[in-house]
């Protein structure tokens, strides 16, 4: 991927790019929608990535390709600014912009993207971009931010430049990642800790649904809406509350429940998973992965049924993997509505679960199914 970004970027502006960054995409193992909710995550940055090569230019022009669409773009960096019809630049743009809100002087560039984290699969690819031009910028504009800065500012360039109000587990997991380790972060304390990743015999397959609905990040924005009102629900009657973090069931019983079934479906999913994500931190350092595969099931009920965020796709792979032994934890991963699940299976039988599952899945569906192993590997660097 390197020499295919550095060789694209010399036939392109015929210069050499004075550096380029891999970003990584994410899985998460468990915490699913609690980022906003300042819950836990356990997300783990992966072998899939996006690389960006970059020089500036004496000008104040923006040039940008996307190697693998064959797609180009231009921008002044004078007007910084969403554009519609496409996606991609938006990443980029977005990014750029957050340098100026610091009152950072912008600089035109030069960019070549390319990447292997799957588009729409719920693995991040847009969270790696904005993370690998970030750190990009932040190199070559000498601006010495710390990480914690440049996780905010990806995070509000996927706010401004693409909608979706998403929380920061994944562009902490992109930066932040570390080999062979998950990151169990506090998304409220912004704490966080490397939980060594220890599943010997046992890797982590993601089986791509392939679709992707269009409700996707509107759906999003409104799950976001709906905790909120049922904190603010609650704080009513406690107002120490500020957060699902704080709240219990009891008080969704109690608070929520009477003034709307709906609201507290979504809430009560929220409450539980926080703690789920505790125990299954417990069942970890435990070693018993067993315990911990039972509660991503647990998770994708929960995420289907009450967070209503699955779609059919993503529940026949979760029922198809159920009852087999070969799999220790299945559910769908990210924010929903298609994408991938997340699987835990025994090594040597992924061969005979993906010959299963891909045809049934097929026939099923009408849609290509793919897989993929995902390996756990260090966050956002310069190559
Ligand atoms: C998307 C968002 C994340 C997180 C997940 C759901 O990936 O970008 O912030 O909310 O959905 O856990």
């Amino acid at each position: 991927m390197k020499e295919k970004v550095k060789k694209a970027f010399q036939e392109r502006y015929k210069h050499q790019p004075s550096l380029i960054v891999r970003s990584p995409g994410r899985v998460n193992i468990i915490g699913e929608h609690t980022d906003y909710n300042d819950g836990f995550v356990l997300p783990a940055a992966i072998d899939k990535a996006a690389y960006f090569a970059i020089a500036l230019r004496d000008d104040e022009e923006i040039h940008l390709a996307a190697e693998d669409l064959n797609e180009t773009f231009s921008a002044s960096v004078n007007e910084l600014k969403p554009v519609g019809d496409v996606s991609w630049p938006n990443y980029i743009l977005g990014a750029a912009a957050q340098f100026q809100k610091l009152n950072i002087r912008m600089k035109g560039f030069n960019a070549v993207l390319c990447s292997d984290v799957p588009i729409g699969a719920g693995l991040s690819s847009s969270a790696a971009v904005e993370c690998a031009v970030i750190f990009a910028l932040n190199e070559l504009l000498q601006t010495k931010l710390d990480k914690f800065t440049m996780i905010k500012m990806a995070q509000k360039t996927e706010h401004e430049f693409a909608g979706v109000m998403c929380g920061i587990m994944d562009m902490f997991a992109s930066l932040m990642g570390k080999k062979d380790h998950l990151i169990k972060l506090d998304c409220r304390s912004l704490e966080y800790e490397y939980v060594p990743l220890k599943l010997e015999g046992i890797k982590i397959v993601l089986l791509n649904t392939n679709v992707k609905h269009s409700l996707a990040s509107s759906e999003y924005n409104t799950r976001r809406a709906e905790c909120k009102q049922a904190v603010e629900w609650v704080k009513q009657h406690e107002p120490q509350v500020n957060s699902l973090r704080d709240v219990t069931e009891y008080m969704l019983d109690k608070y929520v429940l009477p003034k709307s079934e709906l609201v507290d479906k979504r809430s009560r999913f929220i409450v539980q998973e926080i703690q789920r994500l505790q125990q299954g931190c417990e069942d970890l350092e435990k070693g018993n992965i067993k315990a911990l595969g039972k509660k991503m099931f647990a998770t994708h009920e929960g995420l289907s049924g009450l967070y209503d965020v699955s779609c059919r796709e993503l529940d026949f792979l979760v029922d198809f993997v159920k009852n087999n032994d070969a799999v220790i934890g299945a559910r769908m991963m990210g924010g929903g509505f298609g994408g991938c699940t997340i699987n835990l299976v025994k090594e040597h039988e992924i061969e005979k679960l993906i010959t299963a599952v891909q045809p049934a899945y097929e026939a099923a569906m009408h849609l290509p199914l793919t897989y993929y192993m995902a390996g756990v590997e260090d966050g956002t660097s310069m190559t």
